[in-house]
């Protein structure tokens, strides 16, 4: 007997029976498709304003849209990301592709396939689109009122100037369905490479003279200063309240399976989501131990980490796969730390920066390993911070241009920043 496909393939006339029998499906369908197309039409020809009174009638869930490139994402982005949610009742957020960041400002630093896992990893995302444009058109405006259902598009308070001069979002501010939301203070991804650069400059001074004049860029830059050893000092403010919003605050259920790792989760990337979301599926709670800085130092180095720990922390709760956090976890997993927090399982991913850790004389994990609750995870992506820090620094030529001219446009940002309410 052949598949059903074969004998369609092969008779003409079971062809026919077939369209008959899914024939009520396909009118049905059809109908429905011109229901959708007539009401698409009625949306073109009506005056937007008339459209979106008679939208909100429907007590339908809002969509909001955001987009943005998402290379090197940090907090910021994230809270980006949950102030735009709190606008609405679902979030889509547009990622905007290699060629278009190559087109318009330099290879980005990771690829889609990297910043699509770690937008999607966000907690407050719902959907995330591919196909957003740098700058945003009108023609993909409509696309998203139309196609997307987007009820209104987000934005940060940094104007968004098209080559002709004029507001990116003039258009949907005249539909009124553009919402601003405040930019987060304290980081941007050119400070990010700015740590980076100062981080590897100083590990070898004379190896890249252009690493010195690119860092100085940097510092007399708004978001950080360098002490006479050179030594960042994070312009950060983490208050307790940006902690909460992060938060999910809750706690494991009764009778859960709470699993722990721990980790520096220093620039925290695709890697790093890959891994926990492994280790969440492995209970009912996941519990993540960030190190300190001072723990990180000495592990890794004086330069490291390039985040601190309030950053880390916060990148960290953003991610879908997170419980829970413990902010400044101690190195070693101790039979006290287990019982406190009835830890069920403690892992480890193959992929990390400490993986000799079994040859250290004293093993930060041999408490679970001697209570045999203890597991190694096989890290599905081969990244770690040092690959990030490689990207930037092998790429520094073209960062270079692109930090130019982005560090004019922030220059002129906190140079005219005024207060805006928002959090
Ligand atoms: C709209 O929906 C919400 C919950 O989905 C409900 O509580 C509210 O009463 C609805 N409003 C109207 C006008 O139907
Ligand atoms: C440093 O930058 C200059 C131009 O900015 C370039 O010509 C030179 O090759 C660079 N040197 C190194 C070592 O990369
Ligand atoms: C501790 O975790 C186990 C699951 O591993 C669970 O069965 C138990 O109820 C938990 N204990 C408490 C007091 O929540």
């Amino acid at each position: 007997m052949g598949s059903f496909e074969e004998v369609m393939q092969k008779n003409a006339t079971a062809k026919f029976i077939a369209t008959v029998l899914v024939g009520g499906v396909i009118v049905g369908v059809s109908l429905y498709g011109l229901l959708q197309s007539s009401e698409g039409l009625q949306k073109n020809l009506e005056p937007l304003g008339l459209w979106k009174r008679r939208r909100k009638k429907k007590n339908k869930t809002i969509r909001v849209y955001m987009d943005g490139c998402f290379d090197m994402m940090h907090y910021g982005h994230c809270n980006a990301l949950r102030q735009a949610r709190a606008l609405g009742d679902e979030l889509v957020v547009g990622v905007v592709s290699d060629d278009e960041i190559i087109a318009n400002k330099g290879p980005p630093v990771t690829p889609l396939e990297e910043r699509m896992i770690m937008v999607n990893a966000v907690k407050w995302v719902d959907e995330v689109i591919t196909d957003a444009p740098y700058a945003i058109t009108e023609e993909f405006m409509q696309k998203l009122f139309n196609e997307y259902n987007i009820d209104y598009i987000i934005h940060g308070d940094d104007p968004c100037i098209l080559p002709d001069g004029t507001d990116a979002y003039a258009h949907a501010k005249k539909a009124g369905r553009y919402k601003q939301i405040k930019r987060t203070e304290g980081v941007s991804s050119t400070d990010i490479v700015g740590r980076m650069l100062l981080c590897t400059r100083e590990r070898s001074p004379s190896e890249n003279p252009n690493h010195s004049s690119l860092q100085r860029q940097f510092s007399h830059g708004h978001s950080h200063k360098f002490e006479d050893g050179g030594t960042r000092i994070s312009q950060f403010m983490p208050t307790s309240r940006r902690i909460v919003q992060f938060s999910n605050g809750r706690g494991p259920g009764p009778d859960a399976r709470i699993v722990y790792i721990d980790g520096a989760f220093d620039l925290f990337h695709a890697g790093h989501v890959e891994i926990l979301k492994l280790a969440r599926e492995l209970g009912d709670f996941l519990l993540v131990g960030i190190h300190t800085d001072q723990t990180v130092s000495e592990t890794r180095g004086p330069h490291r980490p390039i985040m601190n720990l309030h950053e880390r922390s916060l990148s960290v709760l953003a991610c879908r796969y997170v419980d829970e956090v413990i902010i400044g976890a101690p190195w070693e997993v101790s039979r006290d730390m287990i019982t406190t927090f009835n830890i069920s399982l403690v892992v480890h991913g193959t992929i990390a920066e400490n993986d000799d850790f079994q040859k250290e004389e004293s093993n930060p994990y041999a408490v679970p390993i001697s209570m045999g609750i203890f597991r190694v995870l096989v890290s599905p992506l081969g990244i770690t911070t040092t690959t990030i820090i490689r990207r930037i620094v092998s790429n520094h030529e073209a960062f270079q241009k692109r930090n130019e001219k982005k560090g004019e446009s922030e220059k002129r940002y906190y140079e005219s920043k005024t207060h805006i309410h928002g959090d």
